[in-house]
């Protein structure tokens, strides 16, 4: 018996409506609305949410059009252990990735699935991830029954029914997103403000360019176009079209010679990739403006350099530790309002507030436990993976090129993560493969980001461990092959960074945020010749005189230990990453492996 279901709005794209009969008819919603994008629309969702207990606005004189929300306890972070790559073959998915064989996992989500969405609203969001003007746009539709999701990805991605007419005349092809809070409701029952289910998965159907994700309503885990799309999915797509899917900031550098550098960087998940997307340098004459702050699609352009677009429409940024002092643009960017707010504390007169937002935390807050907060209380008041939802058009420092659907030239990338000790402040890879290895090997303190351990040092290769679509060893293959068949002359430059090494007592040696545009303008000179470097077994260190440390106020010798390469460090560095190489087998490409036995040599040689 097929159930009579009020349906708002509709599709002419004729695959699309199946699908969302098919979904709907064995989810069980209360109705089907299709998300126009609407200001009325948000308006009306916003409310609604309000009117759940899912957001408390803010004060209008604080953060206009902004809203606060707390999830559950449990529902706070990215899920891994919960994560899978179901592809049709188990080495696709290999050996970092879960894997479950793509039917064995159907059966046994179809029927989480089944009732579902009983007693809430089915929404089908279509957006594109990238320019809608882009060549090949790359459009997506996410059927959730999460009016906080639908809020979130009108912040995230270019979603609405303008996308949906671009996608009805070609009857393009999309990725399928299906998430469900697992959490139906029966006749009569009262919702919670944050409704989600202890049983959790995160599931991508690579070859069907389908995502189910059941379970949580968190970022990371619900909002479909980012993670699950824009990295694992596209991972793949990347790897059969001859491009790159990449965990990577975009930023666009000026030198007081009015060079144009574009810049891309990748670190782990709260390793510092929003901030130095959003960076105001220390260093005078310097200009730097934000293209992205998460994630870069880069392919090869027709004059042979590499471009980056950032496919994103808004901004998810880690909460703690955003403050005037270290991050002046995100707070400028988040008093513009339009924003929301998640497991953050609220004050009393109706703002945010989190650690490190000021030096003196308020008399009073509410905690992200809904309870009462002093400084006096246990414990943080935001949960240190709490985040601000915002869009990316209200960044005072955007670069125009960020609406160009071709990108922008890429001159430099970036890896970095944290990392106590061993990892010098900066280091220039020989050359791509020499690059490709130190990304490959690339490894970091966990942070509160996921769920699990925070502060364990673990290879984060390319910070993409939690976002490769497809088996690793191709994966690296792939870097390589991309870096052989271009002309090396027009590559980018590839930097290891630190910005996270500690002194023994534990502090930080370089003090990071503005102060890290002085190793931007050393990598740019090295762009542009301008200055020599020390070769060393791991790569390029800068001559201590070529770093700009004008104006830093700042023991000498913090600064020589943060730069410093350390052989009795190293030493101890290569049999992990010996270790970590091992999980690959005979699939690690030769290249790696060559690249590993020039570093032990030199290593030996010192
Ligand atoms: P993302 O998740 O990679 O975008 O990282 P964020 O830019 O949001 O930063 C994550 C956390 O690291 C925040 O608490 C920041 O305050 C902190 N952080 C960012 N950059 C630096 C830096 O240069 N030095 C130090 N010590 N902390 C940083
Ligand atoms: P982040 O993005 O890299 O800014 O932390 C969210 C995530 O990776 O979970
Ligand atoms: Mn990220
Ligand atoms: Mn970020």
């Amino acid at each position: 018996m097929q159930q009579q279901m009020q349906t708002t709005g509709g599709t002419t794209h004729a695959e699309l409506d199946a699908w969302v009969k098919e979904v709907a008819a064995h989810t069980r919603p209360d109705r089907v609305v299709w998300v126009t994008g609407s200001d009325e629309e948000i308006e009306q969702i916003n409310a609604e949410l309000v009117a759940a207990g899912t957001f408390t606005k803010l004060a209008e004189d604080k953060k206009p059009n902004s809203y606060h929300a707390l999830s559950d306890p449990q529902d706070v972070a990215r899920v891994e252990d919960r994560t899978y790559i179901c592809s049709v073959e188990e080495k696709d998915a290999g050996p970092t990735n879960n894997w479950m064989d793509p039917q064995e996992m159907k059966d046994l989500l179809w029927p989480l699935f089944e009732g579902s969405m009983a007693g809430r609203t089915m929404y089908v969001i279509p957006f594109v991830m990238g320019h809608l003007e882009a060549d090949d746009p790359k459009f997506g539709v996410e059927i959730t029954d999460s009016a906080y999701v639908v809020a979130s990805m009108r912040i995230m991605a270019r979603i609405g029914t303008n996308i949906l007419r671009v996608m009805e005349e070609k009857q393009a092809p999309y990725v399928k997103g299906l998430h469900s809070v697992g959490a139906p409701l029966a006749e009569g029952q009262e919702d919670v403000p944050w409704p989600c289910n202890e049983t959790k998965y995160i599931v991508h159907f690579p070859e069907e360019l389908a995502i189910w994700s059941y379970g949580s309503g968190y970022g990371g885990n619900a909002l479909l176009g980012k993670k699950c799309y824009a990295l694992r999915i596209a991972s793949v797509m990347a790897r059969d079209e001859g491009w790159l899917a990449e965990h990577m900031l975009i930023l666009k550098l000026t030198s007081p010679q009015d060079e144009v550098h574009y810049i891309a960087a990748s670190f782990p998940s709260a390793c510092g990739k929003t901030n130095l997307a959003m960076i105001q340098p220390t260093i005078p004459g310097w200009k730097a403006e934000l293209v992205g702050d998460d994630i870069a699609w880069m392919r090869f352009g027709e004059d042979g350099r590499l471009y980056a677009v950032n496919p994103e429409f808004g901004l998810f940024g880690v909460a703690p530790g955003t403050g005037r002092s270290t991050n002046p643009v995100a707070m400028d960017t988040i008093e513009r309002g339009n924003s929301i707010f998640t497991n953050v504390a609220r004050t009393l007169d109706g703002d945010v507030w989190w650690e490190g937002m000021t030096d003196e935390p308020p008399a009073e807050l509410v905690d992200w436990h809904g309870e009462r907060w002093t400084p006096e209380s246990e414990g943080p008041s935001s949960h240190p993976n709490s985040r601000f939802c915002t869009p990316i058009r209200q960044v005072p420092t955007i670069a125009d090129e960020y609406d160009d659907p071709r990108g922008v030239p890429i001159s430099a990338i970036m890896f970095g993560g944290r990392r106590k000790t061993t990892i010098p402040l900066v280091t220039e890879s020989r050359d791509w493969q020499h690059g490709t290895f130190i990304a490959s090997t690339l490894s970091s303190e966990t942070t509160a980001a996921a769920t699990g351990a925070v502060g364990v040092v673990r290879r984060d290769p390319m910070a993409m461990l939690p976002f490769m679509g497809y088996n690793a060893s191709d994966y690296f293959a792939h870097w390589l092959e991309l870096g052989k068949s271009a002309d090396a002359s027009k590559l980018p430059k590839i930097f290891l960074v630190n910005w996270f090494r500690r002194g023994d007592d534990g502090r930080f040696l370089w003090p990071g945020f503005g102060e890290n545009s002085r190793v931007l303008k050393w990598m740019v000179e090295r762009i542009e010749g301008r200055v020599d470097a020390t070769e060393s077994p791991i790569g390029y260190l800068p001559h201590p005189e070529d770093l700009d440390i004008d104006g830093l106020s700042l023991p000498e010798e913090d600064v020589t230990a943060a730069l410093a390469f350390d052989p009795e460090e190293w030493e101890a560095e290569v049999p992990l990453i010996k270790e970590w190489f091992e999980k690959f087998g005979e699939e690690l490409p030769a290249a790696l492996r060559d690249e590993l036995a020039i570093l032990e040599q030199r290593l030996a040689g010192q």
